[in-house]
């Protein structure tokens, strides 16, 4: 028992040692450029062109600058819905930044390091929108360096900067915006009035990469094999011996999250995979068996009879989302409880549910997740190793732990499965018809070559029954939706255009080989309006 106790504080001493320990050699490793979130709806895309760029970059709310991070290499403010001289505008001091790291003020940050330091911001004649080209140009200006005198830049912006303080050189100007770029004389600090991030900005990415790379000096060593090498280690750290459960979708987060969380722990992590009976065809066996292929130590849950008991009669979908959400978390719970001493849920929570989670005043403005509320009802840690990725870098990750393509190129799929692809009240047999309809436009997809060139698809059971002839019979049978997306986040999509010949085969397939089912449709509605899923 003493031995016991000595050694435990032993170890928690050890522990505390090695953490503070692995903190300064993390922070000091992984560098990184911090964008201070003013609201923008292209702060991400910041982000994103700075990890294309193989540098790390963290979004933090424009108020939560990580004082005391060695690791800050820059920062670059974003733009934002508000006006400087707004009230409600969002402000902070930048005396806590200016002269300690290089700065670039994007639209309302530029305006607003301008207009902080006593510079004139007025709303412009009209709300400047859309293409500009950048006519006059300082090219000996290390923002400026390799670009062309005239470039395309993309203007969203309703007040103008129409005087910079004293100190302040104008480096660049297009027909109708005197100052939209300037340097402070003998600081590293910019602003832009247009906005680089945007694809619309045709040399955007250099001119990020001349802040990013030759101002601030960051390496461009940041890809997905460092990442799985700092990861592992600090989920050793982070972990110790301790027992970890996660929850398996067969979804490309989650598979990732327990590849990784694997090489950290191995046997301490279990996973645990449950059937809602709303799964693909042979999605269940299939999924199970490529987890059971990568070494993972994986527990296969069929509660399909649950499932469908609860949602009899249910017809309403919102009440079907919460119905399989609560149902999971039951079933999830009573499973982690046969295993013992479990501190850990793991989950894989990725960047973009992160920020879209947080409002930048910090509070939740929307529960992203489909098991919101395990944690607190588990009363467990959480662990989400992948809460700093994007989608395709997720994907990055999975190939360097050697995932095998199928599993990591899948298509997103909701997580209340086809219950929300099947309009009306769910039975067994419903779905039993819907499986075999998607299984054979999904199979149809992939030997046509066209998976890969759709972010989405599936099939939607409708509830309407229409005539049909077959051989000398009158049918009176189901209708059937075909759903393909082109997208690039699933906030906006367009419907896919796939090719005549494919539709009919498919359509002819589905018709001949799935009792049932007499008609077949496609979905031609972009989101928005209409949204990728039917309910
Ligand atoms: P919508 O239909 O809103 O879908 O255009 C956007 C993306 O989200 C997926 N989706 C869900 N995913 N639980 C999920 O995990 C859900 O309840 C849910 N509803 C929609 C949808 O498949 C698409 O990828």
């Amino acid at each position: 028992m003493h031995f016991n106790g000595f050694y435990s504080f032993f170890q928690l001493v050890c522990v505390l040692l090695r953490s503070i320990y692995t903190l300064d050699t993390h922070f000091s490793m992984q560098e990184k450029i911090i964008i201070l979130d003013f609201g923008s709806q292209t702060t991400q895309l910041i982000g994103r062109r700075i990890r294309e760029l193989s540098i790390y970059c963290e979004i933090v709310p424009y108020n939560k600058f990580p004082e005391g991070d060695d690791s800050v290499k820059g920062v670059i403010l974003s733009g934002s819905p508000f006006s400087v001289y707004d009230e409600n505008a969002f402000k902070v001091d930048l005396s806590r930044i200016r002269g300690k790291y290089p700065i670039l003020g994007i639209c309302y940050g530029a305006q607003y390091i301008a207009y902080t330091g006593g510079g004139k911001v007025e709303p412009a004649g009209s709300r400047e929108y859309g293409r500009a080209h950048l006519a006059k140009l300082d090219t000996d200006n290390t923002l400026f360096k390799g670009i062309t005198p005239g470039t395309q830049v993309w203007m969203s912006h309703g007040d103008t900067i129409t005087a910079v303080p004293e100190g302040f050189r104008t480096i660049a100007s297009t027909d109708k915006v005197a100052i939209a770029a300037y340097q402070i004389a003998d600081e590293r600090v910019w602003g832009v009035q247009f906005h680089p991030e945007v694809y619309h900005t045709e040399q955007g990415t250099q001119m990020i990469k001349n802040f990013v790379v030759d101002v601030c000096g960051c390496r461009q060593d940041w890809n997905a094999a460092s990442f799985i090498e700092t990861t592992v280690a600090q989920l050793k750290e982070q972990l110790g011996n301790d027992k970890v459960v996660l929850g398996l979708s067969g979804g490309v987060d989650s598979s990732v999250a327990a590849v990784l969380l694997n090489r950290a722990i191995g046997r301490n992590l279990t996973c645990i995979f449950v059937d809602h009976g709303m799964l693909r065809k042979d999605e269940f066996k299939n999924v199970l068996h490529d987890y059971e292929c990568l070494g993972l130590n994986v527990i296969g849950v069929d509660a399909s009879a649950k499932f469908f008991g609860e949602l009899a009669g249910v017809t309403d979908p919102e009440r079907k989302r919460k119905i399989i959400g609560k149902g999971f978390i039951d079933v999830f719970d009573e499973e982690a409880h046969k295993l013992h001493d479990v501190k850990w849920l793991a989950q894989g929570t990725i960047y973009p549910d992160c920020i879209e989670s947080l409002s930048i005043t910090g509070t939740v403005i929307k529960s992203h997740h489909n098991v919101g509320g395990l944690p607190e009802k588990m009363n467990l840690k959480l662990c989400e190793p992948l809460r700093l990725l994007f989608k395709d870098e997720v994907r990055r990750v999975g190939r360097e732990l050697g995932m095998p393509e199928h599993l990591i190129g899948r298509h997103p799929f909701p997580g209340p499965g086809l219950a929300v692809r099947i309009l009306g009240d769910i039975t067994p047999e419903k779905v039993q018809v819907l499986q075999e309809a998607d299984h054979i436009f999904i199979q149809g997809l992939r030997d046509w070559n066209l998976y890969d060139q759709v972010w989405q698809a599936g099939v939607i059971l409708l509830p309407v029954q229409s005539v049909g002839v077959m051989g000398d019979e009158r049918t009176y049978e189901r209708a059937v939706a075909l759903r393909a997306v082109t997208s690039t986040d699933a906030m906006t999509a367009d419907w896919a255009h796939l090719p005549y010949e494919f539709l009919a085969k498919v359509s002819n397939d589905i018709i001949n080989k799935v009792k049932g089912v007499n008609r077949v449709t496609y979905d031609i509605s972009s989101k928005p309006p209409s949204t990728i899923e039917w309910e």
